[in-house]
């Protein structure tokens, strides 16, 4: 059977390059990235989208600094905003279902239960902002489109928190971890395995994708050095102290209640994401 031809913006990043290889075995994935494809260029990028073809679009490419997208919010809204309306564009021209790769970012942080599709967005930094407004082209401009919110996310491809974690470990540092921010930590992996669910179900709208239960940065830190047997000493420390650029929500858990409720998929829990992520490092 032919395979669906499928289209991943930012094929060299941490999702995308999973992406790559997740896809490969039932679809026909291409990749665009920097520096020959610039989403910001909207002629050249609907000219490279529509000469591939592809039968589905994947956005993975963002500007994805979030104190970089403070320092300079032109960037990040040219990128992760216009860069988008413009992949839209080629799709709009090629008729293909677009699928967005979002953000627990586009939400504030001040519930203390899990964010569902339809809670209120409310971004607090230039980050998330950007992210939603390309959401908001997404679900305005097109009819045939996924947005796909997740959050946290490491991987075996590319700079990720265990791996810097682990490398501060192996040099013997003393780790200093905020405790006050609570997430959804995600394999790139599981992310791609619902993606590739979502895209197969062919349902359009919005949905979350990270992997089960909540953990602080420095919960998920201790789980990073405990599951590699390193004896590091780490401290909590509050997130005022890191005087960084962007705010963080202080709560940005994500339930995936869209995949859970219609399509009856269960993403794994992030402490047996852990242990995979430690084995196949
Ligand atoms: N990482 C997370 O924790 C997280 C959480 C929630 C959602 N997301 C979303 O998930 C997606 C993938 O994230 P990621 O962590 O894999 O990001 P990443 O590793 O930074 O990969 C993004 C890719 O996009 C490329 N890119 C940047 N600007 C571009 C442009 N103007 N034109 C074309 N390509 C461009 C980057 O190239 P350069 O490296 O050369 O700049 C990079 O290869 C993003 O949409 C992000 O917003 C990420």
């Amino acid at each position: 059977m032919k395979k669906l031809k499928i289209l991943i913006t930012g094929y060299k990043g941490m999702l995308g390059t999973d992406l790559m290889a997740s896809l490969a075995p039932s679809f026909n994935p291409i990749g665009l990235d920097l520096p020959e494809f610039n989403i910001t260029q909207k002629d050249d990028t609907v000219k490279a989208i529509t000469a591939i073809r592809p039968e589905l679009v994947i956005h993975a490419a963002a500007y994805t600094d979030v104190d970089g997208c403070e320092k300079w919010p032109e960037k990040a809204f040219a990128v992760n905003t216009r860069g988008t309306a413009n992949v839209i564009a080629a799709c709009a021209e090629l008729k293909i279902p677009l699928t967005y790769i979002s953000t627990d970012f586009v939400f504030d942080g001040k519930k203390k239960s899990p964010y569902r599709e339809y809670d209120p967005t409310n971004p607090i930094q230039v980050y998330g902002r950007s992210k939603l407004d390309g959401e908001f082209y997404v679900s305005r401009l097109l009819k045939k489109f996924f947005i796909i919110r997740t959050s946290w996310l490491f991987g075996k491809y590319g700079k990720c928190f265990p791996r810097t974690i682990l490398d501060q470990a192996e040099k013997g540092e003393e780790l200093r971890v905020v405790n006050d921010q609570t997430g959804s930590p995600t394999l790139t992996n599981d992310l791609c395995q619902s993606i590739i669910k979502i895209i197969k179900n062919g349902e359009y709208g919005i949905y979350h994708a990270a992997n089960q239960d909540s953990a602080s940065w420095f919960e998920f830190a201790t789980a990073i050095l405990k599951g590699a047997g390193k004896k590091n000493l780490i401290q909590p420390i509050g997130s005022k102290k890191l005087k960084r650029a962007a705010a963080r929500p202080a709560y940005s858990v994500l339930e995936n209640s869209v995949l859970e409720n219609s399509l009856n998929f269960q993403m794994p829990n992030w402490q047996d994401a852990l242990k995979r992520f430690l084995t196949n490092r």
